[in-house]
């Protein structure tokens, strides 16, 4: 059976969102080089677009990982399913995520990330539900705070369902 799923931002919001984030990262990196690390698989298509937004040199790398099982509740157990391809040392990163939760995926994350000896680690979400926090997270760069609801689309998935949808949208669920 279809899910329904109602459009929560279009396409042109989405993009003009990411013109706006493109501009302040690339004004806040002025004079620098940027490496971006996108986490697979539901940050790509928000990486590449902010990627094409930004004017100082940037490098791009992708890493996998995953919470204990593929349910849509984030258990806190993190798993790397797909390391870096290069070092970090000496780098200014600006991590890119689909969407901040619980946190408790980025809190992990961004702990061992922090570890590789980065000049600078930030991230940049493009969604954040902020009352579903349970780990103290700091998000430099937001798309959009959007309330408590299961969203879909611009890389998001339901259960590796709606990743392509050019938009972003709830899923109502029965
Ligand atoms: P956290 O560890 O709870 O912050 O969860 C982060 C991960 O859970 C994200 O990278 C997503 O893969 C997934 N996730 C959390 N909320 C949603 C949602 O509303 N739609 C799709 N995936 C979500
Ligand atoms: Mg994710």
């Amino acid at each position: 059976m279809a899910d329904k799923i109602s459009v929560l931002y279009s396409e042109e919001e989405i993009t003009a969102r990411i013109k706006e984030l493109g501009a302040q990262i690339s004004k806040d990196y002025e004079g620098k080089e940027l490496h971006i690390v996108g986490i697979l698989k539901g940050a790509t298509f928000f990486a590449c677009e902010l990627a094409k937004r930004i004017t100082v040199p940037v490098t791009l790398d992708f890493m996998s990982v995953s919470s204990y099982g593929d349910s849509t509740e984030s258990s806190g157990v993190v798993k790397i399913n797909k390391d870096l391809d290069e070092p970090l040392e000496g780098r200014e990163v600006l991590v890119v995520e689909d969407i901040v939760d619980t946190g408790n995926t980025l809190s992990y994350l961004l702990d061992n990330l922090q570890k590789r000896r980065a000049s600078s680690v930030r991230l940049c979400a493009l969604l954040d539900k902020p009352e579903r926090r349970e780990k103290d997270v700091h998000v430099d760069y937001t798309g959009f705070e959007i309330p408590d609801k299961f969203v879909v689309g611009y890389g998001l998935d339901y259960a590796q369902k709606y990743r392509n949808l050019p938009y972003i949208g709830v899923v109502e669920t029965e």
